[in-house]
């Protein structure tokens, strides 16, 4: 097969990039004039190891931004900045329009509860059942009653495909099934701000594609301000509305979703293609 055939036939399996056309629009974006998510000129070491180096973005209200770059490159640290858990060694982080390290750890803790997040290794509560981890939030942070509460895990449950499950515990589940809780149990509060560390790592293609139809269903009727984080270019080719691409602790591109995979500049072109030749390489 030649190079020529191997490339139409990517382009063929490759799901179209998303249309952003109901970005910014809808119930309850008015009261979002401000910025919902802003990280400014970011700066952060461990040790001598400089992993942030100036980060600044914006992150586009109500939408869902995709976060793609090498490994090790720091985006989780950001997300982490973003949730409040990491302090930065400069800059800011402002939530909802509020600098999140001008403030006392009661207030973070409270704006927290605003946040849903999967966090990369899915940390569900080892001594829990699956059922008990996705009402875990709702049991902590709200006054529903357990039938409630019943009603909304199970919803939560079934959508991710893990009914069967929900009186396992983390220890006699899969990988992807630890993630798929993760998941469920992070949008269980119908959080305004979603963070989603590599949701799809470790799932099968169609569970992916399940995840991510799931992730336009939720964003869809909840609406939010989404960040993904994300290796697979499948999944940022269907969910994006926008883009970042994350480089040694730096934005190198953001845009909308369109324009990314569109964009001719060589890096860009380089990572949402997965090409091994380009500007980058292992280091
Ligand atoms: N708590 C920490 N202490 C020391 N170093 C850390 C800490 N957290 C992250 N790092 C380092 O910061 C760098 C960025 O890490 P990060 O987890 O953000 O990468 P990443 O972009 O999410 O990579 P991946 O795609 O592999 O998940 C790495 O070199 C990592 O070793
Ligand atoms: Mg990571």
């Amino acid at each position: 097969m030649g190079p020529q055939v191997q490339d139409n036939a990517d382009t063929e399996i490759l799901p179209p990039v998303r249309e952003a056309a109901a970005v910014g629009s809808g119930p309850g974006s008015e009261s979002y004039a401000g910025s919902v998510a802003s990280v400014r000129e970011l700066h952060k070491s461990f040790g001598s190891f400089q992993v942030m180096r100036g980060l600044s973005l914006d992150f586009q209200p109500q939408a869902i931004t995709t976060i793609l770059g090498p490994s090790g490159t720091g985006k989780s640290v950001l997300l982490k900045h973003m949730v409040g858990l990491l302090e930065p060694d400069s800059g800011s982080v402002r939530i909802f329009g509020k600098d999140i390290w001008a403030m006392q750890e009661r207030e973070r803790a409270e704006l927290r509860k605003r946040f849903g997040v999967l966090f990369q290794d899915g940390a569900l509560f080892g001594s829990m059942s699956v059922y008990d981890n996705v009402a875990f939030p709702l049991r902590k942070h709200t006054d529903l009653s357990e039938a409630e509460i019943r009603d909304i895990v199970k919803a939560r449950l079934q959508e991710v495909g893990l009914e069967a499950a929900e009186n396992k515990a983390p220890n006699e589940i899969s990988g992807g099934m630890k993630k798929r809780a993760g998941f469920a149990r992070a949008l269980v509060l119908n959080p305004e701000i979603v963070l989603f560390d590599e949701p799809d790592s470790g799932l099968d293609p169609v569970r992916t594609s399940l995840l991510n139809d799931v992730i336009l269903k939720v964003h869809a009727e909840d609406k939010g301000t989404y960040v993904v984080v994300t290796h697979d270019i499948r999944t940022a080719r269907k969910v994006s509305d926008y883009v970042g691409l994350i480089w040694k602790g730096q934005v190198v591109y953001y845009g909308p979703a369109k324009e990314a995979f569109a964009s001719e500049d060589p890096f860009v072109r380089q990572f949402l293609a997965g090409d091994s030749v380009g500007p980058l390489g292992m280091d």
